[in-house]
């Protein structure tokens, strides 16, 4: 049997507010909207379409890139619109599941349930999870009016499967505009027998601002904090000027290196690889590579903080240490601060950069080169 899944991904996400709509912000590292890409292809789903609202486009690329092939479709004004447009484009589909890209915690398991029940009968079927609270009809002003019956009542979720041919007569049969909450609705309308099988509490949709953190918190399983450490020196040599966490210094030296020579971000950067348990910045960016000659240490920073997003690591906080008789750092010490917090995209309280000499001793108070100490505090899946 085929299976085609159509995700609903065309909302506004208006509840949630937040600069871009829900489905595309970053969950744990991931766009929301690739969480369940992910989920319905790796649970062996033949098919999949996304429904987008046109003006989402970029949004959607950027969501879908480097993930399982998907087919991007222009949805409605409303979810009953969105599913319309979609089932329009599924041509060979035995089964369709429909589902809420605003559900990020979809597992195969769930898909595998509903799959299951379509094929032994069933012309729908929704995971549902019981309603625990007791339930109340309030006026306006808050007051209780009436106690209701929980008995029964179900909570219903996504994705929702139906024969393919059933739903799609279904919402052939509706008014132009008919407007449903979901699909189980449209199928119970059309006479279709549907059955709710076990929900998933990590299914919960986010419609509120306050429900991300919940399902981050719900999704990221044990989470562990590692602190890194990071060690850089560089020799003086000729020059007028250096450049030290990202902030360019006049000096009556230079620092002597393959790249820029930035020992403070050079640190930094094994210092986050060390939380992450990436190997070192040559590993990375190989010395012998001269790609690398005089680049400009930003981008080696980039990429460390974006091997953490990768992964779902945050970054909680860094703190460096800049090791020299000269020069003076702290006349130069926000303007650092500033710049490291924007390229790891952390507020400056998350960034300390401090400085020291060896009181003349040693090869660091020979002045013979400068010398960066760092380390990172990053909050990771165990
Ligand atoms: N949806 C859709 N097309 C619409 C409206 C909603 O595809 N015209 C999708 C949403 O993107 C979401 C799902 O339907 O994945 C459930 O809708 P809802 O939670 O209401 O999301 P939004 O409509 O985006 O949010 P809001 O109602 O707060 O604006
Ligand atoms: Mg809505």
């Amino acid at each position: 049997m085929r299976v085609a899944a159509l995700i609903v991904a065309a909302g506004r996400g208006e509840r949630a507010g937040g600069r871009i709509p829900k489905q595309y912000i970053s969950l744990l590292g991931r766009p929301v909207l690739s969480w369940s890409v992910r989920a319905l292809a790796g649970a062996g789903v033949d098919e999949i379409v996304v429904a987008i609202a046109p003006e989402h486009a970029a949004l959607a690329a950027a969501a879908l890139e480097n993930g399982p092939a998907v087919r991007i479709i222009h949805g409605g004004a409303a979810r009953t619109a969105s599913v319309r447009a979609g089932l329009a484009v599924i041509e060979r589909a035995d089964i369709i599941l429909v589902h809420d890209a605003a559900r990020p915690g979809l597992s195969a398991q769930i898909v595998h349930s509903l799959v299951a029940t379509i094929k032994s009968g069933a012309a729908g079927a929704a995971p549902a999870l019981p309603v625990a609270d007791a339930l109340r009809r309030a006026d306006a002003e808050g007051h209780v009016i009436a106690e209701l019956d929980h008995d029964g009542l179900m909570r219903v979720q996504t994705p929702q499967a139906f024969r393919a041919a059933a739903l799609q007569a279904a919402y052939d049969a509706l008014p132009e505009n008919a407007t449903f909450r979901d699909d189980l609705a449209v199928a119970r309308a059309h006479g279709m027998e549907c059955v709710l099988v076990q929900g998933d509490a990590r299914l919960m949709k986010i419609t509120y601002p306050e429900d991300i953190a919940l399902i981050e918190r719900l999704l990221s399983g044990s989470r562990v904090t590692c602190v890194g450490t990071g060690i850089d020196a560089h020799r003086f040599g000729p020059g007028d000027h250096l450049t030290l966490c990202g902030v360019r210094i006049a000096h009556d030296k230079g620092l002597m290196g393959h790249s820029d020579a930035d020992a403070g971000w050079h640190a930094l950067v094994d210092a986050i690889l060390g939380a992450l348990g990436e190997g070192d910045i040559g590993a990375h960016f190989p010395p012998s590579d001269p790609r690398w000659k005089g680049a400009d240490s930003e981008r080696f920073l980039r990429h460390a903080a974006k091997l953490a997003a990768d992964v779902g690591a945050r970054i909680e906080h860094v703190d460096v240490t800049l090791i020299c008789e000269k020069p003076k750092i702290g006349p130069h010490r926000e303007a650092m601060r500033a710049r490291t917090a924007e390229v790891l995209g952390l507020p400056i309280s998350r960034v300390s950069i401090k400085a020291t000499t060896t009181e003349r001793m040693g090869f660091l108070g020979r002045e013979e080169g400068l010398a960066a100490h760092a380390t990172a505090t990053v909050d990771r899946p165990d």
